[in-house]
């Protein structure tokens, strides 16, 4: 049995998953590593270098040519892709309309989950993602399927990119763009997004992120507790 805690966050797209991991991290000393960026960050590079997707041996090379680093300040996760920080880059649009298409490659997630389970080894960690409950961490002792409403989450994701100076982007396009990695992600053959049976659901509709955060320590502090008193046996 594991003896570090692993919170587990999957969910849809642009539902606050980042958000609340990133709060539930600082608020419990966790240590929050968002497994998007990971698809994002080999996304980036194959578009940089023109991967041919449908050629395996490409894809098998491109991988041996990425190596991803986390670097965390202030509970903000900064990514970087063979040393150069691309944190920023890899929430742009051209990035968000191929990552499903990169992620749903077999060579691309057994290479992803791999470093994932080597990170969560240890330490405690709250990981977000689509498949963390599912197949990265099976025994993660608290796991949560996060979902909201379709609109509510397009709204909050077009105000992020506008607070980031992306002014082009239609809302429309945003909706467009979750609703296809949606789609996506649920339908794909390796992994596909579904909620772990012993997941708890947090519909974040109505939730504010104090709400939330509240109501994910809450059903975290049990496990701590229990760890706390197993380091003084
Ligand atoms: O969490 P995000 O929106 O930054 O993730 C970007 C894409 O990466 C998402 O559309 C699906 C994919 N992804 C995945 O397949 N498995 C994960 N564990 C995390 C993300």
């Amino acid at each position: 049995m594991r003896k570090n805690l692993v919170v587990a966050i999957d969910g849809y797209s642009s539902c606050g998953k980042s958000t609340l991991a990133k709060a539930l991290a600082k608020k419990l000393g966790f240590i929050y590593i968002d497994s998007g960026a990971m698809y994002r960050a080999v996304t980036l590079y194959f578009l940089r270098n023109k991967v041919d997707v449908t050629n395996e041996d490409a894809v098998k090379d491109a991988l041996q040519h990425i190596e991803l680093n986390f670097h965390s300040r202030d509970y903000e996760s900064h990514i970087l892709l063979n040393g150069e920080e691309v944190s920023e880059e890899i929430r742009q649009m051209p990035v968000s309309e191929l990552v499903s298409e990169i992620s749903a490659i077999k060579l691309v997630r057994k290479d992803m989950v791999k470093q994932q389970q080597r990170m969560g080894k240890s330490k405690n960690i709250v990981m977000d993602g689509r498949d963390i409950g599912t197949a990265v961490f099976e025994d993660a002792q608290v796991k949560f399927f996060m979902t909201a409403d379709p609109k509510i989450r397009a709204e909050r994701r077009h105000k992020e990119l506008i607070s980031k100076g992306d002014d082009k982007t239609t809302l429309e396009e945003v909706f467009e763009n979750l609703a296809h990695r949606d789609y996506a992600d649920t339908t794909r053959k390796e992994s596909p997004l579904t909620r772990a049976d012993d997941a708890i659901i947090l519909d974040n509709t109505n939730l504010t992120q104090a709400e939330q955060l509240q109501f994910a320590v809450e059903k975290v502090n049990p496990f701590l507790e229990s760890q706390a008193q197993i380091s003084i046996f």
